[in-house]
């Protein structure tokens, strides 16, 4: 299988078009998400989405240490988490990541989620952390300066953002040195966040899409009775029949149609292959895309409610969904 891949905006590099996600939810060990690290290589991946919070980029990096895979045909990602922003702790955990996953240099390095709300693991889903804030850009930006420094050291080539919005992306592409390469945000067909992506093109950053699938196996603090399944979707299901193939591929090509780098998880061979394949073949037509238009139910799953501070009403506060960062006046020194 050849390695598509998509060019890394203003530069040589070459990111491949589909990666695999490493995030095991509440039901996938450590050794389980490197074994299927392991599948995937064999089976032809190439892009590995790593994150510290994972809690498995030591397995991982067995894996790629082991590997007879050359370093330069590898695209691997690394996140630094919420109680590591900030300058020294920034530095810190990359290298701790790329101690961890036996590498001289992370692809690309980014900032999970743009601020330090911590939630400790499995806490529950309404509890909220006495230190939690919202977005304050000043403090963002010490963040950044040292994504810049670790690009400036060699230790990461490319840098990017997670979870942001607009707004904050407007804010930091003002402030930054070295603008984000790619953003890596939730996308799949019933959300597909369209007005972002536009944004995203316009500004030459390449979208990243998280839970690609609608992420059927996601911890239950992300589950809520509204939510849709992409999956069972009756367009996506429809042209799953006539293309012959699995709801799920119809999602991924959906992704590879929308020139969105897809990220799609399993520990499954059947499924490894079958993801790869499904990016890496048969496209869409611009009508099937346009039909698929119509799955578009603006249904986030990755809500976020575990990072809300005190003063917020509900998740949607993470989301600037009006255009604006809320920024309860305590939290800031002035201006966002
Ligand atoms: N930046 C962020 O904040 C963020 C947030 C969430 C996720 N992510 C990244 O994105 C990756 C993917 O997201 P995700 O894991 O939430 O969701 P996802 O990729 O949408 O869904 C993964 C689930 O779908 C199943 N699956 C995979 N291929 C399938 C197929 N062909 N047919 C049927 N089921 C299939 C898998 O189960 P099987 O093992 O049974 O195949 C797995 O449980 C994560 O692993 C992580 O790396 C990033």
């Amino acid at each position: 299988m050849s390695h598509t891949t998509i060019t890394i905006p203003g530069t040589k590099a070459e990111m491949p078009v589909i990666g695999v996600g490493t995030f095991g939810s509440d039901h996938v060990s450590a050794s389980e998400m490197a074994q299927a690290v392991k599948l995937a290589l064999d089976i032809g991946y190439r892009n590995i989405d790593c994150a510290s919070v994972y809690a498995n980029e030591k397995e991982i990096g067995e894996v790629l240490h082991a590997s007879t895979i050359s370093r330069k045909e590898l695209w691997i990602t690394s996140k630094v988490w919420n109680d590591m922003h900030g300058r020294k702790n920034v530095i810190t955990s990359a290298k701790q990541s790329l101690s961890n996953l036996r590498l001289e240099y992370l692809d690309l390095y980014l900032v999970h989620w743009p601020f330090p709300n911590y939630h400790p693991p499995k806490c529950d889903v309404s509890s909220r952390s006495p230190d939690a804030r919202p977005y304050i850009h000043e403090e963002f930006m010490e963040t950044w300066q040292a994504m810049e420094e670790l690009v400036k050291e060699g230790l990461v080539r490319h840098i990017g953002t997670s979870n942001v919005t607009i707004p904050k992306l407007e804010l930091l592409l003002a402030s930054c040195s070295i603008r984000p390469s790619v953003n890596e945000m939730e996308l799949h067909p019933c959300f597909g966040q369209r007005e972002f992506r536009s944004y995203l093109a316009q500004q030459n950053i390449i979208p990243i899409g998280y839970s690609p699938l609608g992420s059927p196996n996601r911890p239950e603090r992300d589950t809520t009775a509204e939510d849709v399944v992409d999956m069972e979707n009756p367009i996506v299901v429809e042209l799953a029949k006539k293309h012959n193939c699995h709801p799920a591929a119809i999602c991924l090509k959906w992704a590879r149609g929308n020139g969105i780098v897809p990220i799609p998880q399993s520990t499954k061979e059947r499924n490894l292959r079958s993801n790869l394949q499904s990016v890496l073949t048969e496209p869409l037509t611009a009508e099937e895309l346009a039909l698929l238009d119509g799955a578009e139910c603006n249904n986030r799953l990755i809500k976020g409610q575990v990072f809300l501070w005190n003063e917020a009403d509900s998740w949607h506060d993470l989301w600037d969904e009006d255009g604006t960062i809320p920024c309860p006046k305590s939290y800031c020194k002035g201006g966002v």
